[in-house]
């Protein structure tokens, strides 16, 4: 197995500018042309964690707090949180900018997995993340939380196997039947 990557490793910053082919009739930029620059940022995080080609493999948590005017700077981070065996959570944070009136706020977040694969497009195995800021490890720890609850959703696990949902749900044990 490779040796472990630190989640700043896959650190990726991209800056964008709204423009008005952008935005909607209220002149905000539109959720879909959001959505599209978090898949690259976060694909761009995750081809550095695992140096191979990456596929999108899921969306989701994906907040939308304020709005982002049209003129606005557009301010995208992702990083890492935690590689499994191919598949990794990337952790997207958007901040808006309005540079002539000198305010900056974070506005939405998200959670995206990929999937790193072949040339034959089989899922690979990929490097451990070593995370070292608390926020770093917060984020890690939390990272299987959320990915058993997406398999869950995904019907891809069965709610049963998702030892770290049990606390949240209240699933109890099945009672031994005397
Ligand atoms: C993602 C993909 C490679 C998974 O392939 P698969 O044959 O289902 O492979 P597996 O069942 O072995 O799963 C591989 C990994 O994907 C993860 N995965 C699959 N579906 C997932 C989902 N909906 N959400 C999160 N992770 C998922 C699995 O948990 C597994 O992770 P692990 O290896 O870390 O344990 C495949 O479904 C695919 O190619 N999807 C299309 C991707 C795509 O076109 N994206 C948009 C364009 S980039």
């Amino acid at each position: 197995m490779t040796k472990k990557k630190t989640a700043k490793q896959s650190e990726v910053v991209m800056t964008e500018m709204v423009l008005p082919n952008d935005t909607n009739t209220l002149h905000n930029l539109m959720g879909g042309k959001l959505m599209h620059w978090m898949d690259i940022v976060a694909a761009i995080a995750a081809q550095k964690h695992s140096n191979r080609i990456v596929v999108t493999a899921s969306a989701d948590s994906i907040s939308f707090k304020h709005p982002i005017a049209l003129g606005n700077v557009v301010t995208l981070k992702a990083q890492v949180t935690r590689a499994f065996n191919s598949s990794m959570e990337v952790f997207i944070e958007v901040w808006a900018e309005d540079i002539p009136a000198n305010k900056k706020i974070q506005t939405h977040r998200a959670f995206f997995t990929f999937v790193a694969v072949d040339q034959n497009g089989r899922p690979i195995e990929v490097p451990e993340v070593l995370p070292e800021t608390p926020d770093e490890i917060e984020l890690y720890e939390g990272a299987l939380r959320r990915r058993q609850l997406r398999l869950v959703l995904a019907k891809r696990m069965d709610p049963k196997d998702a030892v770290e949902l049990k606390s949240i749900f209240n699933i109890e044990e099945p009672k031994d039947k005397k």
